[in-house]
């Protein structure tokens, strides 16, 4: 018999969400308006800090768009973006008409390389193609090289938009991510580290582009007796009812996160004696991750087992694994993009492996994952 499948990051429901979720229903405000859409904005806004606003949206996606509609992105324009990454930091650039210009990792963070990005930048500046914005991601929820991107952004007078999706929690010098962008985003799909059942945060700097943004994301009313639009809108706003499961998911935030860092203490002591297979860790003291994703990377030379062999066999006892992130520039729908790199990115995707790392995992979960580490 099959044995039970352990997943990467599985949603990891909490009874705090009862009382919110109940509070939606009983007050029959399951749409867009309600306590919980205040209440939720108003607990991340306290938890992010650095005076920032918050909008929920329906996902990390829409949050993107939103912030390159924001920023007067549109077709045509240019904007850099991270080549590590999810498909959902590059699409909306194409939502947009606009055209994505890939840049590599760096192989500290795995986070897009501050001296390709300035390479990228004085290329298209030569050409007489300022680009519209930066995408930096922090993948796994590792922070990026935050001071030198900063200093570029500002430099060249281009503003950074912060895929903060997988990073909630995570923080550089004190400051947590999601608070470093011009616009900054969060996701709480079902595989993030606290979820509102599928869902998204748009961070901004003032009331003013709060209201625009909400403006935006429920189809561009205009304030008259009857429907009346000067712009397109989108229908993006979080319902009531999810962000209910999203309060109530931050009165775990914190110890989901605790759980996440004894994973990554976890697979570091697994793998302490194992030579050539390094896991991906902190590497300079003023930042902190929420390992939302404890990933592994293979020095084939001297590994005692290959990054497939060791798939195999998590395979064969049902346990989840995924590989890092294809880099963007090697995805069919991006062939013929520009990239700047010297092939990071696609050296981590060949020899790196995401391993299971949610805080609903158990210690027989985590027994089992070590047993067949060890028995390889
Ligand atoms: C790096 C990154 N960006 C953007 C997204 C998009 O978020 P969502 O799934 O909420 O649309 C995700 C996750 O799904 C992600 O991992």
């Amino acid at each position: 018999m099959k044995k039970r499948k352990i997943f990467l990051s599985a949603t990891h429901v909490s009874p705090s969400v009862n009382k919110y979720v109940s509070r939606a229903l009983s007050s029959n405000e399951l749409s867009y308006y309600g306590e919980n859409i205040e209440d939720f904005e108003r607990a991340l806004k306290s938890y992010l800090g650095g005076n920032k606003e918050v909008v929920l949206l329906n996902s990390g996606t829409s949050a993107i768009h939103l912030a390159l509609i924001q920023l007067g992105v549109s077709h045509g324009d240019e904007v850099i973006c991270q080549t590590n990454t999810f498909c959902a930091t590059a699409n909306p650039i194409k939502y947009v008409g606009a055209e994505p210009i890939f840049v590599d990792s760096e192989p500290q963070t795995w986070n897009i390389c501050p001296k390709h990005l300035e390479t990228a930048i004085k290329n298209r500046l030569e050409k007489g193609r300022k680009p519209k914005a930066i995408i930096i991601v922090h993948a796994y929820g590792m922070p990026a090289m935050i001071d030198e991107l900063l200093m570029i952004s500002n430099k060249y007078n281009i503003p950074i938009i912060e895929d903060a999706a997988e990073a909630l929690g995570s923080s550089h010098r004190g400051q947590k991510c999601g608070t470093f962008g011009d616009y900054s985003i969060i996701s709480f799909n079902g595989n993030k580290v606290i979820t509102s059942s599928g869902g998204g945060a748009l961070i901004c700097n003032s009331t003013e582009e709060k209201e625009n943004i909400i403006y935006y994301a429920t189809q561009a009313r205009e304030a008259k007796k009857f429907y009346y639009h000067n712009n397109i809108g989108y229908n993006y706003r979080m319902s009531n009812l999810n962000a209910g499961v999203g309060l109530g998911q931050m009165e775990v935030l914190n110890d989901y996160i605790k759980k996440r860092r004894e994973i990554n203490l976890f697979y570091r002591s697994v793998f302490k004696d194992i030579e050539g297979v390094n896991v991906f860790t902190e590497n300079r003291d003023y930042v902190f991750s929420n390992f939302w994703l404890n990933c592994i990377f293979f020095d084939e030379k001297t590994a005692p087992f290959t990054k497939e062999e060791l798939l195999k066999k998590f395979e064969e006892e049902n346990i989840e694994t995924k590989l890092l992130w294809k880099p963007m520039h090697k995805q069919p729908i991006y062939k013929g993009s520009m990239y700047f790199g010297y092939g990071e990115s696609e050296k981590l995707f060949s020899s790196g492996l995401c391993l299971p790392s949610g805080s609903i995992l158990s210690e027989e979960d985590l027994f089992r994952i070590k047993r067949t580490i060890e028995t390889i």
